[in-house]
């Protein structure tokens, strides 16, 4: 037998088996019976890949083979081989999806079966962005379940996402070793067609990341080879079936490890008959680089450790930015001005500090490159706090000058020392930034005369800078704008279209951020959005923004407007910083921000509030948003702007008063707004909200009812 000869009976069975399986259904079932993997807008996602079809019944599932037999030529070229690859691949769909017909649950711990989009798009990011360097199928059982667990740790230990089909599974459960999706490695199933749950995330990447067309079924193979680092490891013995599911992922680019002695394919079936070096082999056919984040430090550092909480007793320094001059920036500079991985501390190390006492620091990131842009600082600066955070026995809180760092007792004994927090922030920028930084270096300051220097003469003019540049852009002096899709991990129809004007409702993407997120990835979770045109210039709307939306949102969300709360609202995910309902009695709205605990006028607390919005919806009357947006000229412009806040905790209205004054005495040539907005200790219900309206004249009063 030739390798054709293998797929093709291989493909050939595997068709039968399917074919036998959609008619006993629909001879039990009927025709008209609905068919679709559970939890995903892409109904039989490979099939819908491939060619743009999105099967509902069982009748449409027996239309859909007659389609799947013409990928079934019998001509012995590379093409027919790797089609019927495809053709059994789409059989194993199939025979899959039947499984969960009638809302059954064919698939139990540990194995996870079909992953819904809400996964993928959880492991679509850190895929996207390298995080996750690869992914790897291993596929029935190694040798020995030493072996097999050994190889599975390896790949755990590079972040590759591990997925596992057929006997390896058992071998995992034997020796005890911990699988799920929290440590990335995924049992899928126990039959071999459980393996298209994993081609499955790859044809969903492609068209939720990849912007693949569904149909598209040339720019998906070339999406899924050129960017889903995906890989095949089977074990011998390998059957027909095998062989051609093999096919099918090679087709989509994705090379075959195997120990069996058996036909080779450069580059694409390759035989290794030592298992120990599958990884090795594997890395080296899908060109998989190992990034290791070698940071030269004493102390661990791992996401493991960004959620670690440093108590009093255990510090033995702080650098509290409340009490004394504390700063980080990132600056950009003349690549002669930069000298590589140059760390320098100016100042006294923390040797010298007193056990738990307070000092200041200041640390200066300056950073050259070809492409930097001075727009990219504050985004480099903001990932400040998650880098530091990750370090084993430090803690970080807060940005620009309010911040806070300590460092734990045992991180000091392992001998952490200030120059350490410039090699992690140089290490780290280098990482994620390499596109556009080449050269880094950082100066450490802890004398408190410097920070008072770097702070106020330094760091402070450049905020101010960035903030005057960031206030006086408009939404109308920019070309476009962007979306934000990154909470779809969680949230898989969210969409936030992010305009200067109106920051993303988390608070932590400005246009900016969105503008570099994109100009760093550009297939990343940021988007242009145009706005050429113009639909009802009064709440913002435009057709080219409702198109993204609409694509972004798989269809969920027609049409978004960018400045009412009212028609056709933007939608919420679920992490906006503040929560505006309207508020009948008074014609207005209150607002709530995330650390308010208390009850508002409508009767609902912040959680009570947050939850009449969010998973992508559109609630109208009801609109997550980000703290900056309660000052925006656009915050509700279609009802009548900021006038209509009339309740606010007393905390945020702090926060916002003073670019809120400044708002409202442009917009209406009010003084003092603020003052004339209820808070808790003013009014908790509606009826005295609106006496304490009444009296103060609030504008909300007199203007049109919002209903
Ligand atoms: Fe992006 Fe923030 Fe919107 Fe989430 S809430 S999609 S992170 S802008
Ligand atoms: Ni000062
Ligand atoms: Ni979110």
């Amino acid at each position: 037998m030739t390798l054709f000869d293998v797929v093709f009976s291989g493909n050939d069975t595997v068709y039968g088996l399917t074919e036998g399986a959609i008619n006993d259904a629909i001879a039990k079932h009927g025709a008209d019976k609905a068919v679709s993997f559970p939890n995903t807008a892409y109904s039989l996602p490979c099939y819908y890949g491939v060619t743009g079809t999105k099967v509902a019944t069982l009748g449409e599932l027996k239309e859909a083979l007659g389609v799947v037999k013409t990928l079934m030529t019998r001509e012995k070229r590379l093409n027919d081989a790797f089609m019927s690859g495809v053709a059994t691949a789409l059989c194993a769909e199939f025979i899959e999806a039947l499984k969960y017909v009638d809302g059954a649950e064919p698939y139990e711990a540990p194995c996870y079966g079909h992953l819904g989009d809400a996964v993928i798009r959880e492991l679509g990011v850190p895929l996207v962005t390298g995080d996750i360097p690869g992914v790897a199928v291993i596929l029935g059982a190694a040798p020995t379940a030493q072996e097999g667990v050994d190889l599975v740790k390896s790949y755990q230990a590079q972040g590759i996402l591990v997925t596992l089909v057929g006997g390896i599974i058992d071998q995992c459960e034997e020796l005890g070793y911990k699988t799920g999706a929290n440590v990335r490695v995924i049992p899928l199933g126990k039959d071999v067609t459980s393996v298209i749950h994993v081609v499955s995330v790859a044809v969903r990447a492609a068209l939720i990341f990849g912007n693949i067309q569904p149909g598209d079924a040339a720019g998906l193979m070339k999406y899924t080879f050129e960017r889903v680092p995906a890989f095949v490891n089977a074990f011998a013995p390998l059957d027909p079936v095998i062989v051609a599911c093999g096919a099918g992922a090679i087709a989509l680019g994705f090379p075959v490890i195997t120990n069996e002695e058996t036909f080779r394919v450069p580059k694409s079936l390759i035989v290794q008959k030592d298992v120990s070096k599958f990884n090795a082999t594997s890395l080296e056919a899908r060109d998989i680089k190992i990034k290791i984040t070698n940071i030269d430090i004493p102390v661990a550092f791992a996401s493991a450790f960004e959620g670690e909480i440093i108590r009093k007793g255990d510090m033995q320094v702080e650098f509290d930015g409340s009490r004394v001059d504390c700063v980080e920036l990132v600056t950009m500079k003349e690549m002669s001005e930069v000298e590589d991985h140059k760390i320098e501390l100016i100042g006294p190390d923390l040797d010298e500090f007193e056990v738990g006492s307070k000092h200041s620091i200041a640390y200066v990131v300056e950073v050259a490159g070809k492409s930097m842009q001075a727009d990219f600082e504050p985004v480099f600066e903001r990932k400040f706090h998650s880098y530091l955070n990750c370090i084993e026995g430090v803690m970080h809180t807060g940005q620009r000058d309010m911040i806070r760092i300590r460092v734990s007792k045992d991180a000091y004994d392992a001998g952490f020392r200030a120059k350490h927090i410039g090699e992690v922030l140089y290490a780290q920028i280098k990482n994620e930034f390499e596109a556009v930084v080449d050269r880094c270096q950082v100066k450490i300051y802890t004398n408190p005369e410097d920070c008072t220097k770097v702070r106020h003469e330094i760091a402070i003019p450049i905020f101010d800078k960035r903030d005057e540049r960031l206030a006086s852009m408009t939404d109308e002096a920019v070309p476009v704008y962007y979306s934000c899709i990154m909470c779809q991990a969680f949230s898989p129809s969210h969409v936030c279209v992010v305009t200067p004007e109106r920051l993303g409702l988390c608070g932590a993407v400005s246009w900016f951020d969105a503008k570099a997120t994109h100009e760093l990835q550009p297939n990343g979770p940021c988007q242009v959005v145009t706005k050429e045109r113009v639909i009802d210039e009064r709440i913002g709307e435009y057709e080219d923004v409702n198109e993204i939306v609409k694509k972004l949102s798989q269809g969920a969300l027609e049409d978004v407007s960018l400045y009412s709360i009212m028609e056709k609202p933007m939608t919420s995910c679920g992490c906006f910083e503040c929560i505006c309902g309207i508020e009948p009695f008074s014609n207005g709205v209150c607002i709530a921000n995330r650390e308010y605990a208390g009850q508002t006028p409508l009767g609902m607390t912040f959680p009570e509030l947050a939850s009449m919005t969010g998973g992508g919806v559109q609630t109208p009357g009801f609109m997550g948003h980000g703290k900056h947006f309660i000052a925006s000229k656009k915050f509700m412009k279609a009802e009548g702007g900021v006038g209509r806040i009339v309740w606010m905790p007393k905390d945020l209205k702090e926060q916002v008063r003073d670019n809120l004054n400044k708002t409202a005495k442009e917009l209406y040539g009010i003084d003092d707004f603020v003052d004339m907005i209820g808070d808790e200790t003013i009014a908790t219900d509606p009826e005295e909200l609106v006496a304490f309206l009444t009296e103060k004249g609030h504008p909300a009063l007199g203007m049109d009812p919002m209903m």
